[in-house]
């Protein structure tokens, strides 16, 4: 890796008083990766429940401030204009919209077939409550449920879903997703070839479109990619695929037209320059479908990874006392199709309760990209020191930033050297424990962290890292004071928390 020098924003940009408060604090104990029992209270309250905390708990205040915003279904918010579009292409659906984000343990993962070792389930990556209790990491965790209840062939969820990521203009720890399936009851019919004739039939009536579709794989590979033999034959699964990909290509045909459609109205592009739009299927793995796939989209230049989706992994629809259904699923990040639709340049933007944002949207269509009404400046601060040298344990830093439906399905990066056991390992150091203090002491005055230097001292085999950390408030300009003490701040906690000294 290229090492960089850090700059003059360094810890030596501080004041000299700060500069001594953030050394001093060195010698203050290590409470690595614990959250000290006097921080930690006894029981969280969230929408009204009492819930116990305990060594698991690792959710701080800053995250359930945010909790029940329910930006998805507030009127005239981004998000909801792009639920609501996302809704139409799936006529006779039930829509789910309200389900509460706390969710168990065997919600979340145990109920999906995620294994015990996913990192999905480590507290570096997943606000737990307690260890039974957690913030939804995916939408996923309400399938078992919603099959249980068996209200409607078709269904959609879409809510609120947490993880502990990566701080960035296209991350935010608090995001939505939509989940969709279709499921078709087999013993409904006479006989399992006549369900099949039935899923055809539906296929030969969803709307067809114009557009190019890269589906190089064969739809199912035994090792890649495999068929539910015991429980699907192939022609089944064929079917369901075949539903499956084409419905989802309709419905991103509809969000690319009506993006399209918002860039040329708005004078930022033309009709001409638009590119013929694309999308390529791409085998995956998901925990909860085989086979399963991500689908991504040419617009404008770019391939944009869009959703994640699969057959049914029959074992959840059998939990769910569902037996005979076999069917789709797919998930869905919702700000990510949001930012394209209206060119919303911060993930922060959604959670802002500036008139200056929230008026320039409405149900009411047509669609309208935003117009940027400020732009304040960054104030970088880098933070660099040396880690503990006692440290023992993995050290993960830069991981990429999740995205809602990479392989490593909710959340859970797979690290540079693969953890044995992710939710057992002791970390040296997680760089999404550095996020999660930026985040908690600058809240929305955070827009970047990024590591720009890592080196190990070759006689020492000290282990030092630079983060740089932009401050940038969307809504006002920060005074030099605030940024400063913030980063003492940050740093304090770097220095309290892991031990680190500070360079
Ligand atoms: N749960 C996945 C994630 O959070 C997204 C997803 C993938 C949902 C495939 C699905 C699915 O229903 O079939 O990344």
């Amino acid at each position: 890796m290229v090492r960089l020098a850090c700059s003059s924003v360094s810890f030596w940009a501080l004041p000299a008083s700060l500069r001594l408060s953030v050394r001093s604090a060195s010698v203050a104990p290590v409470l690595r990766h614990s959250y000290s029992q006097d921080a930690t209270p006894r029981n969280l309250t969230i929408a009204g429940t009492d819930y116990p905390t305990d060594t698991w708990t690792n959710v701080p205040q800053s995250i359930l401030s945010q909790y029940g915003r329910k930006l998805h279904i507030q009127p005239d918010h981004p998000l909801s204009i792009t639920r609501k579009l996302v809704e139409s292409r799936f006529p006779g659906f039930r829509n789910h919209n309200t389900l509460p984000g706390v969710v168990t343990v065997d919600q979340n993962f145990d109920s999906l077939g995620f294994t015990s070792d996913h990192p999905g389930r480590s507290r570096t990556d997943t606000y737990y409550i307690n260890k039974d209790t957690l913030l939804r990491t995916h939408t996923t965790a309400h399938e078992v449920d919603v099959f249980r209840q068996n209200s409607s062939d078709g269904w959609t969820l879409s809510a609120d879903v947490y993880r502990r990521d990566a701080v960035d203009r296209s991350h935010y720890p608090v995001f939505h997703q939509m989940e969709g399936a279709l499921t078709w009851d087999r013993s409904a019919f006479a006989s399992r070839q006549a369900c099949m004739d039935a899923i055809r039939e539906s296929f030969d009536k969803l709307p067809k479109h114009d557009l190019v579709v890269e589906d190089p794989n064969p739809t199912f590979h035994a090792e890649r990619n495999p068929l539910q033999d015991k429980y699907h034959s192939a022609d089944e699964a064929e079917i369901v695929a075949a539903h499956l990909k084409r419905s989802l290509e309709d419905m991103v045909v509809a969000i690319f037209t009506a993006a399209d459609k918002a860039l040329i109205a708005s004078g930022q592009s033309s009709e001409s320059e638009k590119d013929p739009l694309k999308v390529r299927w791409v085998e995956a793995f998901f925990p909860h479908t085989s086979p399963s796939w991500e689908m991504e989209v040419w617009w404008r230049g770019d391939w944009l990874e869009v959703l994640g989706c699969g057959v049914i992994d029959q074992p959840l629809l059998i939990r769910a006392n569902q037996l005979d259904r076999i069917g789709w699923a797919f998930g869905i990040g919702l700000e990510r199709i949001a930012m394209l639709l209206f060119g919303i340049p911060d993930i922060r933007l959604f959670w802002s309760k500036d008139p200056r944002f929230l008026k320039q949207f409405t149900d009411a269509g047509p669609m309208k990209r935003f117009q940027p009404f400020s732009k304040h400046p960054p104030a970088p601060r880098d933070v660099a020191f040396w880690l503990p040298k006692t440290l023992k344990g993995d050290v993960v830093a830069e991981t990429p930033a999740s995205t809602a439906s990479a392989p490593n399905s909710a959340g859970g990066q797979q690290t540079s050297s693969p953890r044995n056991n992710a939710v057992e390992a002791e970390l040296a150091f997680h760089e999404n424990d550095l996020m999660e203090i930026v985040r908690t002491i600058a809240g929305d005055s955070v827009e970047d962290v990024r590591l720009i230097d890592s080196f190990t001292h070759p006689k020492s085999n000290r282990r030092s890292l630079c983060y740089r950390i932009e401050y940038r408030s969307l809504e006002r300009t920060l005074t030099t004071e605030e940024v400063n003490e913030m980063h003492e701040r940050v740093c304090g906690e770097m220095v309290g928390r892991f031990g680190v000294e500070i360079r």
